[in-house]
C-alpha cells in the first residue's frame, strides 16, 4: 500500500505540453501531451519501442541509457530542430513498487515481471535516470514519478468522474485509488488537514507473499522458484498475463510426461521454459472453428507439435481453467478494494494487454464480481470494468499538472 502523493483528481482545467515515458512490462511508451484547459481534452504522439529481454537483466547504466535513448530520438523524430531554452518537463511512469516520499522521487523496493537489473533496488530512480539523459544530452528533467495504475486511475476519472479506482492486467496486475488519509496509519503523524486525501497504490500483486491464504497448486510452485525473484508477487504470478502462458506450458508438460499428450512427438519447444505468451491462450480460445484450426497453427509455430483434435480439445479446456481462475482471482482484487472503501457502486478503469485483446476475460471478472457481490441473475452488475487503453500519457500529463510545480509545464 503505497503513499503516491497525488492527492487530487484534475479538475479539467489543467494544461500545457508534456513529455511523458510509460517503462512498462514489455514495452516503453514516449509520448508527447498537450492538454487543452476546460475541455477535458488532450492531444498527443505517441511512440511504442518493445524493451529487449536483455535489458531487463543488464546493467543499470544500459536500462537507462535505452530509455534516455528513446526520448532522444522521439524527440528528434518529432520535434526535429527543436532547442528548448530549458530541459523539457518529463513525467516518468514507473511501473515497479517504488516508496515515495515525494512525487518527484521513488525508491525501487523490489523488481517484478521477471526485471532484474542490478543496483537499483533500494535506490531513488529518478537520479539514475537523470544521470542517463545528461550522459546523453537530452534536455529533459523529471518532474513526477508515478504507477501505471495512478495514471489510469487519474486518466480515466477525467474522463468519467465515476471512475474510483485505475488498475492494470497486463504483464503484471495491480489497482490504485483514493484514499482518505486519516485511515492511512502511516500518515497518522503528517499533519495533514482532516480531509486530506491521497492516491494509494495498493501493489496488491504482493499479496499474500506469506502463502497463506490463496490455494496454490504444485505449477504456481513451480512458476514461482524459476522467475527472477522467487517467493515475492505471489497473487500476480496466478493471475497476470507474464504468468499464465508458462501456466499452461507447465500443464502440458506434465500431461506429456504422463503419456496423455503429445505421444511421439518432439517436445523439445516445450520444455523451453516461457516458450508461451498469453497471446497463445488468447487465440486459442477465440479459435471458434470446428477444426481449431487457429489453434493448429499456434502449436505448430510456436511448439512445433502437430496435435489432434482430441489433443487440442484438451488444451482448450486447460487454457478455461487458467484463464477462468485468472479472471476470478482478479475479481477478488477489485472486490476486496470496494469493500475497503466501503462502496457498493462504481466505475473501474483498467488499461493492459490481457484485459483488453483477451475478449473472454472482461466476461469472466464480471462474472466473478457478480458471485462476490452476490448480484442477482437480471440485476445489473454495479461495478463496472471499463477500458482505458492508452491512458498512460494522458494519465502522466495530467498527474505532473496537479502537482505543485504546475507553472513547469510548458505552452502546447
Ligand atoms: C508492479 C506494479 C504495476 C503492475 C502492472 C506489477 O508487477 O509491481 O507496480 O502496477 O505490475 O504493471
Amino acid at each position: 500500500m503505497n503513499i503516491t502523493w497525488v492527492r487530487k483528481y484534475p479538475t479539467g482545467r489543467e494544461k500545457g505540453r508534456i513529455l511523458t515515458v510509460d517503462m512498462g512490462g514489455t514495452n516503453l511508451r514516449v509520448c508527447d501531451v498537450c492538454l487543452s484547459a476546460g475541455k477535458r481534452d488532450f492531444e498527443q504522439i505517441q511512440r511504442k519501442y518493445k524493451l529487449p529481454e536483455s535489458v531487463k537483466t543488464d546493467t543499470k547504466e544500459v536500462l537507462w541509457e535505452f530509455i534516455a535513448d528513446r526520448i532522444a530520438s522521439f524527440l528528434s523524430d518529432h520535434h526535429p530542430g527543436e532547442k528548448p531554452n530549458k530541459p523539457l518537463p518529463l513525467s516518468f511512469t514507473f511501473s515497479f513498487p517504488v516508496d515515495q516520499r515525494s512525487i518527484r522521487s521513488g525508491i525501487l523496493q523490489r523488481w517484478t515481471k521477471n526485471f532484474n537489473v542490478p543496483g537499483v533496488e533500494g535506490n531513488d530512480v529518478v537520479p539514475q535516470l537523470e544521470a542517463a539523459l545528461k550522459r546523453k544530452n537530452v534536455p529533459v528533467t523529471v518532474v513526477a514519478l508515478l504507477n501505471d495504475t495512478v495514471g489510469t486511475l487519474v486518466a480515466s476519472h477525467y474522463r468519467d468522474p465515476q471512475v474510483k479506482m485505475g488498475s492494470i492486467f497486463s504483464t503484471g496486475c495491480n489497482a490504485a485509488y483514493m484514499e482518505e488519509c486519516r485511515k492511512i496509519p502511516k500518515l497518522q503523524d503528517a499533519g495533514l488537514p482532516e480531509d486530506a486525501t491521497v492516491i494509494i497504490n495498493t501493489e496488491y500483486g504482493a499479496f499474500d507473499n506469506e502463502r497463506q491464504v490463496l490455494p496454490l497448486t504444485p505449477f504456481d510452485h513451480q512458476i514461482d522458484k524459476q522467475s527472477a525473484r522467487p517467493g515475492t508477487q505471489i497473487y500476480e504470478k496466478m493471475v497476470a498475463g507474464l504468468y499464465i502462458g508458462e501456466m499452461l506450458r507447465l500443464m502440458m508438460l506434465t500431461l506429456h510426461k504422463k503419456g496423455v499428450l503429445f505421444k511421439n512427438q518432439d517436445v523439445t519447444r516445450l520444455e523451453t521454459e516461457n516458450a508461451l505468451e498469453a497471446s497463445f491462450l488468447s487465440i486459442a480460445e477465440m479459435d471458434l472453428s470446428e477444426g481449431l484450426q487457429d489453434m493448429r497453427e499456434e502449436f505448430e509455430e510456436n511448439l512445433g507439435l502437430e496435435p489432434t483434435l482430441e489433443e487440442l480439445k484438451t488444451c482448450r479446456y486447460l487454457i478455461g481453467l487458467i484463464a477462468t481462475r485468472a479472471a476470478r482471482l482478479y475479481a477478488c482484487g477489485i472486490a476486496a478494494i470496494c469493500q475497503k472503501m466501503n462502496m457498493r457502486q462504481c466505475h473501474v478503469g483498467v488499461d493492459g494487454a490481457v484485459f483488453n485483446k483477451y475478449s473472454m476475460f472482461k466476461g469472466r471478472v464480471a462474472q466473478g464480481l457478480r458471485e462476490i457481490f452476490d448480484w442477482q441473475p437480471g440485476e445489473v452488475g454495479l461495478i463496472a470494468l471499463n477500458a482505458a487503453e492508452d491512458g498512460s500519457g494522458v494519465g502522466a500529463a495530467l498527474v505532473a499538472s496537479l502537482c505543485p510545480s504546475e507553472e513547469e509545464l510548458g505552452p502546447c
